[in-house]
């Protein structure tokens, strides 16, 4: 297909348009008002095979931000999909009504297929257990405002390693970044993945299942939820799900200045009193999510007319 560039996984943007999409996503943040008619007459649209609150509605609201316009759908049932329809010939009628599109799927692999038969950008939202790209820009936008200046930073993540995609995409990404050090803190049936593990450079993560151990030590710590819709055997889950949980007790032992991310939905990883803690920025970080897609829109929209 013709010069039309999509992003599946982080890597299919390069660390200078990174660079620039976060720059762009602080101007925005600084002069909104500036950017109010960017995508005037563009319309973008969102395909969720997959519930979302944050990443739909944060990309709703950045395309009306920008001067666009949404259409889609949040329930696969409501679309042709329920008829049998293939993602292939969704994605080839979608783009001919609009502009930029959004992927959810819950099968790995979905968003990429699609954007093979497309000729207007597409975004993955979300591709079953394997990546999330606009939540590590997301990611590395909270870091590079809230954590400003810190070159070597030792960052947790802590939960479902496994399944959890917001931290493959955000591990491959931060790898190529520069020097950081990564506690992958998770129980052994929930460890990152080896094709992650092979991104980092040796001797610059360590595996281990207790949360106590690295709390006095971390920078960042990215909490993430037990992906129970991923779990084939629900006796797993369960006797998983409450394996880690945030509480300010916990917190006694941690830095002043670290900061606690979450891609957010938390389900009971992080108790509710920690909110009130100046350290946890998830709900800013859903903010950030915003700006940076705006950001992001307009970047793809612009290299497109390239
Ligand atoms: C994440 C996701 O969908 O992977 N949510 C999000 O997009 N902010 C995290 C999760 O569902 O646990």
């Amino acid at each position: 297909m013709s010069s039309v560039r999509h992003l599946i996984e982080p890597t299919d943007l390069t660390q200078q348009e990174i660079e620039e999409i976060l720059q762009l996503a602080e101007k925005i943040i600084e002069k909104p008002e500036a950017y109010a008619n960017a995508c005037n007459g563009k319309l973008l649209a969102t395909l969720f095979f997959e519930p979302s609150t944050r990443t739909r509605f944060s990309f709703e609201a950045a395309m009306l931000r920008l001067g666009g316009r949404i259409i889609g759908f949040s329930e696969p049932n409501s679309s042709s999909v329920a008829k049998g329809e293939s993602v292939k010939d969704t994605i080839r009628t979608i783009a001919c009504y609009s502009d930029i599109a959004v992927i959810r799927h819950p099968k790995e692999g979905v968003p990429r297929l699609a954007s093979k038969y497309s000729d207007i950008p597409v975004i993955n939202a979300g591709d079953g257990g394997h990546q999330h790209p606009t939540q590590t820009l997301t990611d590395l936008l909270t870091m590079r405002v809230l954590k400003k200046g810190l070159e070597h930073p030792t960052v947790g993540f802590c939960g479902d390693l496994k399944f959890g995609r917001t931290v493959h995409s955000f591990v491959k990404t931060l790898a190529k970044q520069g020097e950081a050090k990564y506690i992958f803190i998770s129980p052994p049936e929930l460890k990152i993945p080896e094709y992650i593990k092979e991104e980092l450079p040796e001797g610059s993560y360590v595996e281990i299942s207790s949360l106590d151990q690295a709390m006095e030590e971390l920078d960042v710590l990215y909490m993430t939820r037990i992906q129970r819709e991923r779990f084939l055997d629900e006796g797993e889950y369960m006797r998983l799900k409450d394996c880690y949980i945030l509480n300010n007790e916990k917190l006694e032992h941690a830095k002043e200045d670290m900061i606690i991310m979450h891609p957010l939905p938390r389900v009971n990883e992080i108790a509710d009193e920690v909110d009130k803690d100046p350290r946890a920025v998830y709900f800013q970080q859903a903010k950030f999510g915003m700006y940076v897609r705006m950001a992001l829109i307009i970047k793809l929209l612009e290299m497109e007319g390239k």
